[in-house]
């Protein structure tokens, strides 16, 4: 019955990647093509080695990814650029970004996540960073974590949103604030209701395991990110928050890639590779909750209304095929494992 019912195509305006990682140099070969062969634009993650906190690093690197988007053939792809908020971000290098067309500030808190020693140590520090911010709309993206050890790992975005994020907001009421990759169902609460202009980001992953995933027949490090996968009463409020057509809610990615032989470590790095199949993931996560009618709004419209962007113009179509992706990319001089990769997707990009 369902089979004859259900859609077999599925088009949609063109959508963007609200939080994405494509790392540098000869990696960006392998992984922007993916991200462009779907997404007119994608915001790109400061987080490299030595993090970018300049506009003029910001804007050298968008020439690196627009270039590896060129010679795959996708030259109208646009990377939307970042800065890496530190201890000592100068305030008046968030109007040279501002200028420069730079979209947001990320804030990871020193040791949360990959390549975040840089981080910021104490929010205090950034105050007048924030300020200038705040002042010239400059969204603030957060990595939502609190470190401290004595937090247990998967309680750390349920205590960011009461010791940090609700504090510093209450002291920067102005400040746009996107809480990006959201992994809690307080998480999703608190975007839902707060006042004032705040949106959050989700991922596909996240939309479709729960933690079991990370330990189903072994230990299985390409489930491995941070934020961690939560049970699965997070991921149904996940779930419910991407399709419930709230405009605080939007995809990103956080397509993350490492080398395999980081992953499959025994200190392997976190990060999940989605960037080959990102909307098919997402349009299987819509599919399961019977709310495909609902991707378009996520994908498409919610992101570019929050970070006051034109929506795209062309479009994409998804198509109900049967298809499996490979198990492994080329990576630099080494390779990289998509998740899911060498499983059966159900959907695919015409
Ligand atoms: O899993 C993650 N990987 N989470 C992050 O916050 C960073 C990212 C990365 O850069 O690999
Ligand atoms: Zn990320």
């Amino acid at each position: 019955m369902l089979a004859h019912s259900a859609p077999q195509t599925l088009s949609i305006t063109r959508p963007d990647d609200w939080h994405l990682h494509v790392r540098d140099g000869a990696a960006l070969q392998t992984v922007v093509p993916h991200t462009a062969a779907q997404f007119a634009r994608a915001l790109i993650m400061p987080n490299l080695k030595p993090p970018v906190t300049s506009t003029a690093q910001a804007l050298a690197y968008g020439e690196r990814i627009r270039a590896a988007a060129t010679v795959a053939g996708y030259s109208t792809f646009e990377p939307l650029m970042t800065l890496y908020l530190t201890d000592h971000l100068p305030p008046d290098e968030i109007l040279r970004a501002k200028d420069a067309g730079i979209v947001g500030v990320k804030l990871y808190p020193a040791g949360a996540t990959t390549n975040s020693d840089a981080g910021v140590t104490d929010m205090r520090k950034t105050y007048s960073t924030l300020e200038a911010m705040q002042r010239a709309n400059m969204p603030l993206l957060v990595h939502g974590e609190v470190t401290s050890p004595d937090i247990d790992l998967f309680d750390r975005e349920a205590v960011f949103i009461d010791t940090q994020l609700i504090p510093l907001r209450r002291h920067f009421p102005a400040l746009k604030v996107v809480f990006e990759h959201i992994t809690t169902r307080e998480a999703a609460q608190y975007v839902q209701s707060a006042q004032g202009a705040i949106a959050a980001s989700i991922t596909a992953h996240h939309l479709l395991y729960n933690r079991n995933a990370i330990f189903t027949g072994g230990i299985r490090p390409h489930y491995y990110c941070l934020p961690v996968l939560k049970r699965e009463i997070h991921r149904q409020a996940l779930v419910d928050a991407a399709t419930g057509g709230s405009p605080r809610f939007f995809l990103g990615t956080d397509s993350a890639p490492h080398a395999t032989q980081l992953k499959e470590h025994a200190s392997g790095c976190a990060g999940c590779y989605t960037a080959h199949a990102a909307m098919e993931l997402y349009a299987s996560a819509f599919e399961a909750a019977q709310a495909l009618d609902k991707l378009e709004a996520f994908a498409s419209f919610h992101g570019p209304d929050f970070y006051d962007l034109p929506r795209n113009t062309g479009q994409i179509t998804l198509r109900r095929e049967s298809w499996t992706p490979p198990q492994s990319y080329p990576f630099a001089d080494t390779s990289l494992k998509p998740l899911g990769g060498g499983e059966v997707l159900h959907w695919r990009m015409a």
